[in-house]
């Protein structure tokens, strides 16, 4: 049943593949986002210090058609990244998604990559949450004692878990973003803890907060109905939910000036791009003297700049605790990167989907497709 850590393995002369998740967005062939690079890097110092023969880099970017011969797909725009820092000499493979074996459980493609390797690292957790091959067919063909996660997996696996169970109170969860769908079961799940290890706050912006207030016209029932349960969790356990009570809205396109209006006076058809200057001082306040908090979700659009008040608000409010911070979700870093706040959060997630399946999971090792394979 163990999940083995790359100081477990033998690396020593033999040739090491490491599927990663180099996800990143490219601008021109340019990565624009250096965060999941440089997560990469203690893993690759350590097979160059355990002298593997050779390491071989296998990673997705984006959703391409397989077959794909779009440039902007290809894992070639990564590699003078790596040569810059010094690691001209791994190999990278292709985009995995531009093979159609990726996405369809195949086991020739497995069985074809794994011709290349004799030791198998996942590093990629970004991508854990996926049951592509290269997560999991391929892990399959190596012997247990050769296959095991890497330095990042390790880093946000011990980071995550901390906060799911040894988190210091008072313990708040800030959440926001456009997907309100995905953020359900982490919550219900934390909501439904330990008083210890139970969130004693969970302040709710964006899309989320528009499913909990029964606003949003772009939301489906399905999912109206379920934030709505949330509320009843929480109050069943004591979590006071935090939500907006007043939102910046447009009534025409997004570009258009926003106002600021109270929530019982929203009109179906305004769209909400931010929350209001009330909501954003009751946020504040509701962080006051806490000592933990996980963030994923931004407040509203805020890559607009008069949309971006509450997102820069909280953000900077989350910043300035001096207690644990974790931010998680591909959009959320992006903020935390725009408002230059990186150096001030305690830990910054690789993760999007796969940071909420780890946490909103009671055993990530077996419900997490990029863990399960892994083990014996
Ligand atoms: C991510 O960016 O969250 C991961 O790389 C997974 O990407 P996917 O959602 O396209 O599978």
């Amino acid at each position: 049943m163990a999940l083995r850590k790359i100081s477990d393995c033998n690396i020593a002369g033999r040739r090491v593949l490491v599927r990663a998740d180099l996800n990143v967005p490219l601008a021109d062939g340019v990565p624009r986002d250096e965060y999941r690079l440089r997560a990469l890097i203690p893993t690759l110092q350590h097979l160059q210090q355990q002298q593997a023969s050779r390491i071989i880099i296998a990673t997705h970017i984006g959703n391409p058609a397989p077959g794909s011969t779009d440039p902007a797909y290809s894992t070639q725009n990564l590699m003078p990244w790596f040569q810059a820092q010094g690691f001209g000499d791994v190999q990278m493979l292709e985009n995995v998604r531009l093979s159609a074996g990726e996405k369809k459980g195949d086991i020739a493609f497995a069985r074809q990559l794994a011709e290349l390797a004799d030791v198998y690292v996942n590093d990629a957790f970004g991508a854990l949450h996926r049951a592509d091959t290269s997560l999991t067919l391929l892990p399959q063909q190596f012997a247990p004692a050769d296959r095991c996660i890497g330095l990042c997996v390790q880093r946000e696996m011990q980071e995550l878990d901390a906060l799911k169970t040894s988190a210091q109170q008072p313990f708040v969860l800030v959440m926001g973003g456009a997907k309100a769908k995905d953020k359900i079961p982490l919550l219900q799940h934390f909501f439904q803890q330990p008083p210890a290890n139970r969130p004693q706050v969970c302040i709710v912006g964006g899309m989320l907060a528009q499913a909990c207030l029964g606003l949003g016209t772009a939301l489906d029932t399905a999912t109206i109905r379920s934030a709505q349960q949330l509320g009843t969790t929480a109050q069943k356990n004591n979590v006071r939910l935090v939500l907006p009570v007043d939102f910046a809205v447009i009534d025409g396109p997004v570009g258009s000036p926003a106002k600021i209006v109270p929530v019982a006076k929203i009109q179906p058809l305004q769209q909400c791009v931010d929350i209001g200057p009330d909501s954003i001082q009751l946020f504040i306040e509701s962080l006051e003297g806490v000592k933990t908090v996980f963030t994923n979700g931004t407040m509203g659009m805020y890559e607009q700049e008069d949309y971006a008040q509450g997102t820069k608000a909280l953000l900077g409010a989350i910043a300035a605790i001096s207690g644990h911070t974790v931010v998680g979700g591909g959009d959320t870093v992006a903020a935390v990167h725009h408002f230059a706040l990186e150096d001030r959060i305690s830990f910054i997630s690789t993760g999007g989907g796969a940071t909420l399946a780890y946490l909103g999971s009671a055993d990530p090792l077996h419900d997490l497709p990029g863990l399960r394979a892994l083990l014996d």
